[in-house]
Protein backbone atom coordinates (compact mmCIF):
# COMPACT_ATOMS: atom_id res chain seq x y z
CA UNK A 1 0.00 0.00 0.00
CA UNK A 2 1.24 3.46 -1.03
CA UNK A 3 2.14 5.80 1.74
CA UNK A 4 -0.19 8.62 2.12
CA UNK A 5 1.87 11.06 4.39
CA UNK A 6 5.11 10.90 6.02
CA UNK A 7 5.65 10.11 9.54
CA UNK A 8 7.91 10.67 12.30
CA UNK A 9 9.03 6.71 13.19
CA UNK A 10 10.91 5.66 16.19
CA UNK A 11 11.78 2.10 15.09
CA UNK A 12 13.61 0.01 18.50
CA UNK A 13 15.13 -2.72 18.37
CA UNK A 14 15.82 -5.06 21.31
CA UNK A 15 17.68 -8.35 22.05
CA UNK A 16 16.02 -11.32 19.10
CA UNK A 17 17.90 -13.15 16.16
CA UNK A 18 15.11 -11.34 14.10
CA UNK A 19 17.22 -7.48 14.74
CA UNK A 20 18.57 -8.53 10.95
CA UNK A 21 15.31 -7.67 9.71
CA UNK A 22 14.53 -4.03 11.41
CA UNK A 23 17.24 -3.05 8.83
CA UNK A 24 15.34 -4.31 5.51
CA UNK A 25 12.15 -2.94 8.20
CA UNK A 26 13.93 0.37 8.36
CA UNK A 27 14.33 0.79 4.86
CA UNK A 28 10.83 0.15 3.83
CA UNK A 29 9.87 3.36 5.67
CA UNK A 30 12.72 5.23 4.54
CA UNK A 31 12.07 4.01 1.09
CA UNK A 32 8.07 5.43 1.34
CA UNK A 33 9.16 8.85 2.58
CA UNK A 34 8.89 8.48 6.51
CA UNK A 35 11.44 9.76 8.30
CA UNK A 36 13.01 7.26 10.90
CA UNK A 37 14.88 7.19 14.28
CA UNK A 38 16.61 4.31 15.76
CA UNK A 39 16.61 3.16 19.22
CA UNK A 40 18.16 0.36 20.47
CA UNK A 41 18.59 -1.92 23.73
CA UNK A 42 22.18 -2.93 24.85
CA UNK A 43 21.26 -6.58 23.97
CA UNK A 44 19.90 -5.69 20.59
CA UNK A 45 23.65 -4.31 19.62
CA UNK A 46 24.85 -8.04 20.47
CA UNK A 47 22.50 -8.87 17.28
CA UNK A 48 23.32 -5.94 14.79
CA UNK A 49 25.46 -3.07 14.85
CA UNK A 50 24.73 0.47 15.89
CA UNK A 51 26.61 1.27 13.09
CA UNK A 52 24.13 -0.86 10.60
CA UNK A 53 21.69 1.44 11.24
CA UNK A 54 22.80 4.39 11.60
CA UNK A 55 24.05 3.77 7.86
CA UNK A 56 20.89 2.86 6.69
CA UNK A 57 18.52 5.38 9.19
CA UNK A 58 21.54 8.42 8.60
CA UNK A 59 20.96 9.11 11.76
CA UNK A 60 22.87 8.66 14.83
CA UNK A 61 21.57 5.82 16.79
CA UNK A 62 19.86 6.39 20.41
CA UNK A 63 21.12 4.05 22.96
CA UNK A 64 21.42 5.25 26.56
CA UNK A 65 18.80 7.09 28.65
CA UNK A 66 21.58 9.16 30.71
CA UNK A 67 24.24 10.59 27.41
CA UNK A 68 25.18 13.11 27.89
CA UNK A 69 25.82 14.17 24.08
CA UNK A 70 22.37 12.65 23.52
CA UNK A 71 20.53 14.92 26.29
CA UNK A 72 22.12 17.90 24.20
CA UNK A 73 20.44 16.50 20.58
CA UNK A 74 17.49 14.13 21.63
CA UNK A 75 16.87 13.30 24.82
CA UNK A 76 13.86 10.73 26.23
CA UNK A 77 11.19 13.38 26.54
CA UNK A 78 12.43 14.91 22.73
CA UNK A 79 12.75 11.80 21.12
CA UNK A 80 8.95 10.85 22.90
CA UNK A 81 7.60 13.96 21.27
CA UNK A 82 9.17 13.63 17.85
CA UNK A 83 7.79 10.20 17.55
CA UNK A 84 4.16 9.83 15.32
CA UNK A 85 4.90 6.11 15.49
CA UNK A 86 6.95 3.99 17.61
CA UNK A 87 7.69 0.46 16.40
CA UNK A 88 9.19 -2.23 18.60
CA UNK A 89 10.13 -4.41 16.08
CA UNK A 90 11.66 -7.01 17.36
CA UNK A 91 10.38 -6.66 20.52
CA UNK A 92 11.64 -9.50 22.62
CA UNK A 93 9.88 -11.48 26.01
CA UNK A 94 12.01 -9.15 28.73
CA UNK A 95 10.74 -6.26 26.81
CA UNK A 96 7.35 -6.97 26.85
CA UNK A 97 7.70 -7.75 30.72
CA UNK A 98 9.31 -4.51 31.26
CA UNK A 99 7.38 -2.34 29.23
CA UNK A 100 4.12 -4.51 31.28
CA UNK A 101 5.36 -3.44 34.49
CA UNK A 102 5.90 0.75 33.44
CA UNK A 103 10.12 0.08 34.16
CA UNK A 104 11.52 3.77 33.07
CA UNK A 105 15.26 2.55 33.92
CA UNK A 106 16.48 2.44 30.14
CA UNK A 107 15.89 4.52 27.33
CA UNK A 108 13.09 2.56 25.47
CA UNK A 109 11.11 2.02 28.71
CA UNK A 110 11.41 6.18 29.68
CA UNK A 111 10.39 6.85 26.11
CA UNK A 112 7.50 4.41 26.22
CA UNK A 113 6.35 6.34 29.38
CA UNK A 114 6.72 9.44 28.08
CA UNK A 115 5.40 9.00 24.42
CA UNK A 116 1.42 9.92 23.50
CA UNK A 117 2.47 8.38 20.05
CA UNK A 118 0.82 5.42 18.69
CA UNK A 119 2.42 1.98 19.88
CA UNK A 120 3.03 -0.94 17.77
CA UNK A 121 5.18 -3.90 18.99
CA UNK A 122 6.70 -6.68 16.77
CA UNK A 123 7.62 -9.97 19.02
CA UNK A 124 10.30 -12.36 18.24
CA UNK A 125 11.04 -15.03 20.81
CA UNK A 126 10.71 -18.94 21.24
CA UNK A 127 7.49 -20.57 20.60
CA UNK A 128 7.38 -21.44 24.72
CA UNK A 129 8.30 -18.34 25.48
CA UNK A 130 5.46 -16.40 23.43
CA UNK A 131 2.72 -19.26 24.78
CA UNK A 132 3.94 -18.74 28.61
CA UNK A 133 1.14 -17.46 31.13
CA UNK A 134 3.34 -14.61 31.79
CA UNK A 135 4.39 -13.69 28.52
CA UNK A 136 0.32 -13.51 27.73
CA UNK A 137 -0.91 -11.97 31.00
CA UNK A 138 1.78 -8.98 29.50
CA UNK A 139 0.66 -8.63 26.11
CA UNK A 140 -2.84 -8.14 27.73
CA UNK A 141 -1.86 -5.60 30.27
CA UNK A 142 -0.18 -4.03 27.18
CA UNK A 143 -3.10 -4.22 24.40
CA UNK A 144 -5.21 -2.73 27.48
CA UNK A 145 -3.20 0.62 27.00
CA UNK A 146 -4.07 0.44 23.19
CA UNK A 147 -0.87 -1.00 22.04
CA UNK A 148 -0.93 -3.10 19.12
CA UNK A 149 0.56 -5.89 18.39
CA UNK A 150 1.73 -7.29 14.76
CA UNK A 151 2.30 -11.23 14.46
CA UNK A 152 4.80 -12.88 15.94
CA UNK A 153 4.02 -15.51 12.82
CA UNK A 154 4.44 -18.96 12.86
CA UNK A 155 7.30 -21.44 11.69
CA UNK A 156 10.75 -22.22 11.98
CA UNK A 157 12.18 -20.75 14.89
CA UNK A 158 16.34 -20.09 15.09
CA UNK A 159 16.36 -22.86 17.90
CA UNK A 160 14.79 -24.88 15.59
CA UNK A 161 10.98 -25.27 17.21
CA UNK A 162 8.91 -24.76 14.66
CA UNK A 163 5.58 -22.74 16.41
CA UNK A 164 4.10 -18.96 16.91
CA UNK A 165 7.26 -17.02 18.00
CA UNK A 166 9.00 -15.54 14.59
CA UNK A 167 8.75 -11.47 13.74
CA UNK A 168 6.50 -11.11 11.15
CA UNK A 169 8.38 -10.16 8.23
CA UNK A 170 8.63 -6.70 7.70
CA UNK A 171 6.53 -5.92 4.99
CA UNK A 172 3.86 -7.46 6.82
CA UNK A 173 4.47 -5.05 9.48
CA UNK A 174 4.91 -1.96 7.34
CA UNK A 175 1.37 -2.94 5.79
CA UNK A 176 -0.15 -3.14 9.13
CA UNK A 177 0.94 0.04 10.21
CA UNK A 178 -0.38 1.73 7.25
CA UNK A 179 -3.53 -0.17 7.18
CA UNK A 180 -3.91 1.22 10.91
CA UNK A 181 -2.83 4.77 10.33
CA UNK A 182 -5.28 5.08 7.02
CA UNK A 183 -8.00 3.70 9.01
CA UNK A 184 -9.93 3.51 5.12
CA UNK A 185 -12.77 1.42 6.27
CA UNK A 186 -13.59 3.91 9.49
CA UNK A 187 -17.15 3.56 10.52
CA UNK A 188 -18.08 1.05 8.05
CA UNK A 189 -19.54 -2.25 9.18
CA UNK A 190 -18.46 -5.39 7.90
CA UNK A 191 -18.98 -9.22 8.09
CA UNK A 192 -16.58 -12.01 7.83
CA UNK A 193 -17.78 -15.51 7.79
CA UNK A 194 -14.96 -18.03 8.86
CA UNK A 195 -14.07 -21.58 9.02
CA UNK A 196 -15.82 -24.81 8.27
CA UNK A 197 -19.82 -25.85 9.26
CA UNK A 198 -20.33 -29.14 10.91
CA UNK A 199 -23.35 -30.31 9.66
CA UNK A 200 -24.32 -33.63 12.65
CA UNK A 201 -25.12 -37.03 11.48
CA UNK A 202 -26.01 -38.00 15.10
CA UNK A 203 -24.76 -36.80 18.51
CA UNK A 204 -20.95 -37.67 17.98
CA UNK A 205 -20.84 -37.95 13.91
CA UNK A 206 -20.67 -34.98 11.57
CA UNK A 207 -20.09 -34.09 8.03
CA UNK A 208 -17.61 -30.98 7.50
CA UNK A 209 -14.63 -30.22 5.93
CA UNK A 210 -10.76 -28.55 6.10
CA UNK A 211 -11.12 -25.14 6.41
CA UNK A 212 -8.74 -23.98 9.21
CA UNK A 213 -10.50 -20.43 9.33
CA UNK A 214 -6.94 -18.57 9.08
CA UNK A 215 -7.89 -16.59 6.20
CA UNK A 216 -10.99 -15.62 8.04
CA UNK A 217 -9.33 -14.46 11.21
CA UNK A 218 -6.93 -12.52 9.43
CA UNK A 219 -9.52 -10.67 7.28
CA UNK A 220 -11.63 -9.94 10.32
CA UNK A 221 -8.35 -8.36 12.20
CA UNK A 222 -7.28 -6.52 9.00
CA UNK A 223 -10.82 -4.92 8.55
CA UNK A 224 -10.51 -4.07 12.44
CA UNK A 225 -7.28 -2.56 12.44
CA UNK A 226 -8.51 -0.48 9.38
CA UNK A 227 -11.10 0.92 11.49
CA UNK A 228 -14.50 -1.20 10.45
CA UNK A 229 -16.65 -2.36 12.83
CA UNK A 230 -16.28 -5.73 12.26
CA UNK A 231 -18.25 -9.37 13.56
CA UNK A 232 -17.03 -12.79 13.09
CA UNK A 233 -19.49 -15.57 12.70
CA UNK A 234 -16.95 -18.60 12.77
CA UNK A 235 -17.67 -22.17 12.52
CA UNK A 236 -15.76 -25.03 15.07
CA UNK A 237 -12.07 -23.84 14.88
CA UNK A 238 -10.08 -23.22 17.56
CA UNK A 239 -8.48 -19.67 16.82
CA UNK A 240 -8.67 -16.38 18.90
CA UNK A 241 -9.70 -12.74 17.70
CA UNK A 242 -8.47 -9.85 19.50
CA UNK A 243 -11.64 -7.92 21.73
CA UNK A 244 -11.92 -5.68 18.76
CA UNK A 245 -13.54 -8.00 16.97
CA UNK A 246 -17.29 -9.17 17.78
CA UNK A 247 -17.57 -12.79 17.35
CA UNK A 248 -20.19 -15.29 16.70
CA UNK A 249 -19.73 -18.85 17.19
CA UNK A 250 -22.09 -21.07 15.35
CA UNK A 251 -21.67 -25.00 13.95
CA UNK A 252 -24.30 -25.58 11.57
CA UNK A 253 -24.37 -23.64 7.85
CA UNK A 254 -28.39 -23.19 9.03
CA UNK A 255 -26.57 -20.91 11.92
CA UNK A 256 -24.15 -19.34 10.02
CA UNK A 257 -27.09 -18.10 7.66
CA UNK A 258 -29.62 -16.90 10.05
CA UNK A 259 -26.54 -14.89 12.00
CA UNK A 260 -25.92 -13.26 8.81
CA UNK A 261 -29.17 -12.73 7.62
CA UNK A 262 -29.95 -10.78 10.92
CA UNK A 263 -26.98 -8.77 10.58
CA UNK A 264 -26.19 -8.06 7.04
CA UNK A 265 -29.10 -5.80 7.37
CA UNK A 266 -26.70 -3.27 8.99
CA UNK A 267 -23.85 -4.10 7.41
CA UNK A 268 -21.74 -2.24 4.74
CA UNK A 269 -20.08 -5.80 3.44
CA UNK A 270 -20.39 -9.40 3.44
CA UNK A 271 -17.44 -11.09 3.07
CA UNK A 272 -18.11 -14.83 3.05
CA UNK A 273 -14.95 -16.08 3.78
CA UNK A 274 -16.10 -19.97 5.35
CA UNK A 275 -16.26 -23.07 3.67
CA UNK A 276 -20.21 -23.40 4.09
CA UNK A 277 -20.99 -26.92 4.00
CA UNK A 278 -23.25 -27.78 1.25
CA UNK A 279 -25.65 -30.55 2.27
CA UNK A 280 -26.69 -31.04 5.23
CA UNK A 281 -28.20 -34.77 6.54
CA UNK A 282 -32.19 -34.63 6.27
CA UNK A 283 -32.86 -36.62 9.50
CA UNK A 284 -30.27 -35.53 12.64
CA UNK A 285 -30.73 -38.81 14.02
CA UNK A 286 -30.88 -38.12 18.14
CA UNK A 287 -29.08 -41.09 19.58
CA UNK A 288 -25.53 -42.95 18.37
CA UNK A 289 -26.52 -44.65 14.80
CA UNK A 290 -25.58 -48.22 16.15
CA UNK A 291 -23.04 -50.05 13.86
CA UNK A 292 -24.56 -52.89 11.84
CA UNK A 293 -22.34 -55.58 10.88
CA UNK A 294 -24.33 -57.11 8.20
CA UNK A 295 -25.81 -53.47 6.23
CA UNK A 296 -24.25 -50.26 4.68
CA UNK A 297 -25.62 -46.72 5.81
CA UNK A 298 -27.03 -44.62 4.07
CA UNK A 299 -27.35 -40.62 4.57
CA UNK A 300 -29.53 -38.70 2.87
CA UNK A 301 -28.42 -34.90 1.95
CA UNK A 302 -30.09 -32.08 1.47
CA UNK A 303 -28.76 -29.32 -0.39
CA UNK A 304 -28.05 -25.74 1.94
CA UNK A 305 -28.92 -22.21 1.13
CA UNK A 306 -25.79 -20.44 -0.35
CA UNK A 307 -25.77 -17.72 2.12
CA UNK A 308 -23.83 -15.50 0.09
CA UNK A 309 -25.83 -15.86 -2.77
CA UNK A 310 -28.95 -15.14 -1.08
CA UNK A 311 -27.73 -12.31 0.97
CA UNK A 312 -26.23 -10.49 -1.86
CA UNK A 313 -29.49 -10.86 -4.28
CA UNK A 314 -31.62 -9.76 -1.34
CA UNK A 315 -29.29 -6.47 -1.03
CA UNK A 316 -27.71 -5.89 -4.48
CA UNK A 317 -26.13 -2.42 -3.26
CA UNK A 318 -24.20 -3.77 -0.19
CA UNK A 319 -20.56 -5.12 -1.24
CA UNK A 320 -19.76 -8.60 -1.36
CA UNK A 321 -16.43 -10.79 -1.17
CA UNK A 322 -16.97 -14.57 -1.98
CA UNK A 323 -14.07 -17.13 -2.07
CA UNK A 324 -13.78 -20.29 -4.21
CA UNK A 325 -11.65 -23.02 -3.90
CA UNK A 326 -10.54 -24.77 -7.14
CA UNK A 327 -8.27 -27.65 -8.51
CA UNK A 328 -8.95 -27.05 -11.97
CA UNK A 329 -9.63 -24.32 -14.79
CA UNK A 330 -9.70 -21.78 -11.62
CA UNK A 331 -9.77 -18.78 -13.67
CA UNK A 332 -13.15 -20.00 -15.52
CA UNK A 333 -14.80 -21.33 -12.34
CA UNK A 334 -13.99 -18.06 -10.43
CA UNK A 335 -15.60 -15.90 -13.07
CA UNK A 336 -18.89 -18.17 -13.14
CA UNK A 337 -19.37 -17.97 -9.53
CA UNK A 338 -18.67 -14.32 -9.47
CA UNK A 339 -21.55 -13.97 -11.46
CA UNK A 340 -23.53 -16.27 -10.29
CA UNK A 341 -22.90 -15.87 -7.06
CA UNK A 342 -23.58 -11.74 -7.28
CA UNK A 343 -20.09 -10.34 -6.30
CA UNK A 344 -18.24 -7.55 -6.35
CA UNK A 345 -15.21 -9.66 -5.83
CA UNK A 346 -14.27 -13.59 -6.02
CA UNK A 347 -11.28 -14.68 -4.15
CA UNK A 348 -9.46 -17.50 -6.29
CA UNK A 349 -7.13 -20.06 -4.71
CA UNK A 350 -5.82 -23.40 -6.32
CA UNK A 351 -6.26 -26.03 -3.80
CA UNK A 352 -4.25 -28.51 -5.65
CA UNK A 353 -0.86 -27.19 -4.49
CA UNK A 354 0.16 -28.72 -1.64
CA UNK A 355 2.37 -25.86 0.15
CA UNK A 356 -0.67 -23.37 0.03
CA UNK A 357 -4.87 -23.48 1.28
CA UNK A 358 -6.58 -24.81 3.74
CA UNK A 359 -4.53 -25.42 6.91
CA UNK A 360 -1.27 -23.34 5.16
CA UNK A 361 -0.33 -19.80 6.81
CA UNK A 362 0.16 -19.11 3.33
CA UNK A 363 -1.59 -18.89 0.21
CA UNK A 364 -1.83 -17.83 -3.18
CA UNK A 365 -4.47 -15.67 -4.94
CA UNK A 366 -6.36 -14.19 -7.62
CA UNK A 367 -9.16 -11.50 -7.17
CA UNK A 368 -11.53 -10.80 -9.72
CA UNK A 369 -13.55 -8.33 -9.95
CA UNK A 370 -16.23 -7.91 -12.98
CA UNK A 371 -13.37 -5.38 -14.55
CA UNK A 372 -10.01 -7.01 -13.16
CA UNK A 373 -7.84 -9.53 -12.18
CA UNK A 374 -5.45 -9.06 -9.48
CA UNK A 375 -2.95 -11.87 -8.59
CA UNK A 376 -1.64 -11.96 -5.33
CA UNK A 377 1.76 -13.63 -5.11
CA UNK A 378 2.40 -16.67 -2.38
CA UNK A 379 2.50 -14.77 0.99
CA UNK A 380 1.34 -15.15 4.72
CA UNK A 381 -2.32 -15.02 5.20
CA UNK A 382 -2.18 -12.24 7.33
CA UNK A 383 -0.25 -10.04 4.47
CA UNK A 384 -3.07 -11.32 2.39
CA UNK A 385 -5.83 -10.41 4.23
CA UNK A 386 -4.00 -6.42 4.56
CA UNK A 387 -3.79 -6.93 0.65
CA UNK A 388 -7.73 -7.90 0.05
CA UNK A 389 -8.99 -5.80 2.58
CA UNK A 390 -6.97 -2.39 0.73
CA UNK A 391 -8.65 -3.29 -2.36
CA UNK A 392 -12.09 -3.17 -0.67
CA UNK A 393 -11.12 0.35 0.74
CA UNK A 394 -10.13 1.52 -2.12
CA UNK A 395 -12.88 0.36 -4.78
CA UNK A 396 -14.58 3.01 -6.31
CA UNK A 397 -18.29 2.58 -5.79
CA UNK A 398 -17.19 2.13 -2.52
CA UNK A 399 -15.67 5.39 -1.50
CA UNK A 400 -18.46 7.93 -1.05
O1 LIG B 1 -19.73 -22.55 -4.60
P1 LIG B 1 -18.59 -22.50 -3.66
O2 LIG B 1 -18.80 -23.30 -2.41
O3 LIG B 1 -17.26 -22.72 -4.29
O4 LIG B 1 -18.56 -20.94 -3.22
C1 LIG B 1 -17.76 -20.49 -2.20
C2 LIG B 1 -18.25 -19.14 -1.74
O5 LIG B 1 -19.64 -19.18 -1.47
C3 LIG B 1 -17.59 -18.73 -0.45
O6 LIG B 1 -17.54 -17.33 -0.40
C4 LIG B 1 -18.54 -19.30 0.59
O7 LIG B 1 -18.43 -18.64 1.83
C5 LIG B 1 -19.89 -19.08 -0.07
N1 LIG B 1 -20.91 -20.08 0.25
C6 LIG B 1 -22.02 -19.71 0.99
N2 LIG B 1 -22.98 -20.63 1.30
C7 LIG B 1 -22.88 -21.89 0.88
C8 LIG B 1 -21.76 -22.30 0.11
C9 LIG B 1 -20.79 -21.37 -0.18
O8 LIG B 1 -22.11 -18.54 1.39
N3 LIG B 1 -23.85 -22.76 1.20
Amino acid sequence: MENTQSSNILLCITGSIAAYKSADLARLFIKNGHNIRILMTDSACEFITPLTMQAISGNSVHRNLLDESAEQAMGHIELAKWADIILIAPCSAETISRLSSGRADDLLGAVILASKAQIYIAPAMNMNMWANIATQNNVESLRHRAMIFIGPSKGEQACGDNGYGRMSEPEEIYETIQMSENKLLNGKKIIVTAGPTREQIDPVRFISNNSSGKMGFALAEAASKSGADVTLIAGPVSLECSDQILRIDVNTAAEMYSESKKLIVDADIFIGCAAVADYSPIIQNQNKIKKSSSKDLQISLKKNIDIISSLSKEYPHKKFMGFCAETENVEEHAKIKLVEKGLDFIVANDVSKKDIGFDSDFNEISVFTKESHTHLQKASKNLLAIQLINMLSKDNQFIH
